[in-house]
């Protein structure tokens, strides 16, 4: 996992460029200055501010928030000038004369190129059913040139004027999720050449489908990079899926357990573990079967679509054969993310399954307390672990 910026102003600085950019261009689309795309205000602008650079380059990240202070204090300063009649031409002054001495950033070192959906945000909520019916639309219109597993050798790859770029690494989260929008629904051309290099499909998808094959690319990337490192190298969360409880009336979203530390388990052909009362347990319902039975009776929670099945099956890179996560156990934080996968036949957790990590080894603190729990408990030390080490990673400011 990358690590995340070390500097907490650093993180607050990213998420304020953010928030700042996403609000104005609310302001700009409620007094009409900017049109609806897709369904969401277009973004008229061709660069935007992001951070990218800046978590490389502190030096001007520094004059960066440096200048965005004084700017704040210099409209402060003005707003008092213009109500304090007495002393308006000296505040007045000095708010004009403040944005002068800030130390302004290079340009280039906090412009990105945008899109008109740069900042469009995903309407799906990251559900087990956009995941399953993007991955089929992956199937039918992309294999050909991005291949199965998503690394760029599908059988048109090489008549391409650009070879497709690997979808099944991290590129998919240094993006924006806007921009990748953009990017299916209105190509891409060769910055050299200027010849088209990823074909258009506004034609042929709607943007709720656009919507559905980013969370596919993005889970199926999350399974191959995990066949290929042995680690979700960037933060997955569980899908959402209907569940129904033990002990509640109706069906709810797992979502709704956040808060909780779940344990999902794709059931096999031995019985579920014993009930752990430091975990919620959900069983998924076999992806084969008719949805709406529930099956297993020892577990906390049912899952009720066979769709979060074959969306884990996707995540834990079982892309082409979805039976093949039967036994699979997955533990997820109380945040929402997947964080720890077990693989049928494990007698106990062991500290490999933490599969989502934030350091690639425990801080010293961590390793002791962890190495200090009795050794048969693998669940509790893989618990110690993964509470220590949350999820930090930032993307441009923001948790993805
Ligand atoms: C005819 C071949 C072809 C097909 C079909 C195709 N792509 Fe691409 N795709 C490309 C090429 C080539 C690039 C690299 C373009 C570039 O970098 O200029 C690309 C780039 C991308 C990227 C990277 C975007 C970015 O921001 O860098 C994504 C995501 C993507 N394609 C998704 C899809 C999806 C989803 C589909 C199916 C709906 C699809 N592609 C179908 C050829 C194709």
């Amino acid at each position: 996992m990358t690590a995340p910026p070390d500097a907490l102003w650093l993180q607050w600085l990213l998420g304020a460029l953010q928030a700042g950019q996403a609000a104005l261009l609310q302001v700009l689309h409620a007094v009409g200055l900017v049109p609806t795309l897709h369904g969401q205000p277009a973004w008229p602008w061709a660069s935007r501010l992001a951070g990218d650079t800046l978590l490389f380059d502190l030096g001007q990240a520094r004059r960066l928030a440096l200048t965005l202070g004084l700017l704040v204090l210099a409209l402060l300063v003005a707003a008092v000038g213009l109500l304090w009649r007495r002393r308006r031409v000296w505040l007045l002054a000095v708010a004009g004369l403040l944005p002068l001495l800030a130390p302004w950033p290079q340009w280039e070192a906090v412009r990105v190129a945008a899109t008109p959906a740069s900042f469009h945000v995903s309407p799906t909520g990251f559900h087990a059913d956009t995941i399953v019916r993007g991955h089929q639309l992956y199937r039918q219109l992309c294999v050909d040139c991005h291949g199965a597993d998503g690394r760029g050798h599908g059988p048109l790859a090489a008549q391409q004027t650009v070879w497709p770029p690997n979808l099944a690494g991290p590129l998919l989260w240094r993006r924006a999720d806007g921009d990748l929008f953009w990017h299916v629904m209105h190509g891409m051309h060769d910055a050299r050449s200027g010849q088209a290099s990823m074909p258009a499909f506004a034609g042929r998808l709607s943007p709720d489908d656009a919507w559905a094959l980013i969370d596919a690319m993005k889970a199926q990337a999350a399974g191959q990079m995990l066949r290929q490192t042995g680690q979700w190298l960037q933060p997955v969360r569980l899908p959402a899926f209907a569940v129904r409880c033990a002990g509640a009336s109706g069906r709810t979203s797992s979502t709704a357990l956040q808060g909780q530390r779940l344990r999902v388990i794709a059931p096999g052909a031995g019985p579920l573990p014993t009930p752990d009362p430091r975990v919620v347990t959900v069983a998924l319902a076999p992806a084969s079967s008719t949805p709406d039975v529930p099956r297993s009776e020892a577990a906390d929670c049912q899952a009720l679509q066979p769709d979060a099945w074959r969306a884990l099956a996707l995540i834990a890179g079982d892309t082409d054969n979805p039976d093949a996560l039967a036994a699979t156990q997955f533990i997820v934080d109380r945040e929402g993310w997947l964080r720890a996968r077990a693989t049928p036949g494990a007698a106990d957790w062991q500290e490999d399954d933490l599969v989502c990590r934030a350091a690639s080894d425990p801080a010293p603190s961590v390793a002791a307390s962890v190495t200090r729990l009795p050794a048969a408990d693998g669940l509790g030390s893989l618990i110690a672990r993964m509470d220590a080490e949350p999820v930090r990673y930032v993307k441009g400011g923001l948790v993805h």
